[in-house]
């Protein structure tokens, strides 16, 4: 719920901007106040008229003007917010963002604020590939600006691929995430997902079927309950939640880095599927097929992330879970790997290929700790998530 929070909805010029409409009643259907203010180029696609019933207050859209001035300044109203969501967040309004521009109110609203701010990306599919919006991303995240979306899907414009704005109610879910004042609020943990890949030469490389479904669920249920959620991801078939600091990374090493930069946190949760090993040497050509000869992979070991963080000594975290997919004896193996780790807990999962887990909805765990193992029925991976990002936060003293 977002009742008695202040909401800062800047309208960027997009086709999306229909959505923000939507987005307001979602808004405010939650208990928020949505102040709305349009770019010049959002009032081609959606009007003041509407914008401002569905908000139930006045939209702000010129600099200059006095009026408003006297009544409220636009420094002040970019920091009465708990949080300015930027939907559609425009490739201009990026571009003006990463850059400090301040040449009409939204852009100097947005340098004004000190207030966390959400922009949801919607533009076309090669506006949002090109080095420079991308740069601007990478700038905007470095600066602590959150994002959710963009999604991939067909395109207003007729194009295929990412661009389109997040849906309503995944903004909300970025909103709330953000403004979450659950158990786990200042808390800072760390989520790592996905597989690894791990290259045999610059076209090909060993992954595995891990589709990041279950930390990405682990990550957005703890982000609900208020944690300032580091997810450290590989190359996953889901996306990411919104309102957690995104880290992609694609091999073992990679993740490693990442992992270890992200210390302290409190809890470390290892949902990643990571390559046990990886080619002894970098191959830089592609490797030739040769007539009748077949190729000969050697392998050196990763490094063990979890196995590491659970031993590192000083800043270890409060509580590292790991995560053990096994086809055979679960439970037994999952609790000697606990011991051989030095995690606090495992949790345990069955992904035989008969289980459909591996990459589907559901997961059937069993939580291995020092108390013993607790076989947890059959249940959705966000379920799953839920009860664990609960018991997280009660092992952390939380709730
Ligand atoms: O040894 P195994 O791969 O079965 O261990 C699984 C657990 O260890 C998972 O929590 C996984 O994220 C973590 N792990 C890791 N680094 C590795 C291998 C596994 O963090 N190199």
């Amino acid at each position: 719920m977002l009742e008695a929070r202040r909401i800062l909805l800047i309208i960027g010029g997009g086709i999306a901007a229909y959505k923000a409409l939507d987005l307001i009643r979602r808004l405010r259907e939650r208990g928020a106040s949505v102040t709305p203010v349009m770019t010049a180029a959002a009032g081609e696609f959606v009007t003041p008229l509407s914008v401002a019933a569905l908000a139930g207050e006045k939209v702000y859209s010129e600099l200059f003007d006095l009026t408003n001035e006297a009544e409220m300044g636009h420094i002040q109203l970019s920091r009465v917010a708990d949080l300015l969501v930027v939907a559609p967040g425009t490739a201009d309004l990026m571009a003006k963002m990463a850059q400090g521009l301040a040449n009409d109110l939204a852009s100097t609203l947005l340098l004004a604020t000190d207030t966390p701010v959400l922009v949801a990306p919607a533009m076309n599919v090669r506006m949002w590939q090109h080095p420079a919006t991308q740069r601007n991303l990478a700038v905007l995240r470095g600066d602590g600006v959150h994002f959710v979306g963009p999604n991939d899907g067909d395109m207003a414009c007729g194009e295929f691929g990412p661009g389109r704005m997040a849906e309503p109610l995944d903004i909300v879910a970025a909103t709330e995430a953000l403004l979450a004042v659950g158990p786990l609020a200042g808390r800072r943990v760390l989520v790592t997902s996905g597989p690894t890949q791990e290259p045999i030469d610059p076209v090909r490389y060993i992954a595995n079927r891990s589709s990041g479904a279950q930390g990405t669920a682990i990550a957005a249920a703890l982000a609900a309950l208020g944690a300032d959620v580091i997810f450290v991801t590989g190359p996953a078939t889901v996306p990411p939640p919104p309102g957690v600091s995104v880290v992609r990374v694609e091999t073992a090493r990679q993740m490693r880095d990442a992992v270890l930069a992200a210390l302290p946190v409190e809890a470390a949760v290892f949902a990643a599927a990571v390559a046990d090993w990886r080619m002894s040497q970098e191959v830089t050509s592609k490797m030739k097929k040769v007539a009748g000869a077949r190729p000969v992979l050697d392998f050196v070991e990763n490094p063990d992330i979890l196995a590491e963080v659970s031993r590192i000594g000083d800043g270890r975290p409060t509580l590292v879970v790991g995560f053990a997919a096994e086809t055979d004896d679960v439970a037994a193996n999952a609790a000697d790997k606990r011991l051989r780790k030095g995690c606090d807990w495992i949790v345990a999962n069955d992904v035989s290929a008969a289980t459909g887990i591996m990459g589907g909805a559901e997961n059937a765990v069993t939580l291995i700790t020092d108390a013993g193992a607790e076989v947890w029925p059959r249940m959705g991976k966000r379920e799953v998530a839920g009860l664990l990002a609960r018991r997280i936060a009660v092992a952390l003293g939380a709730v």
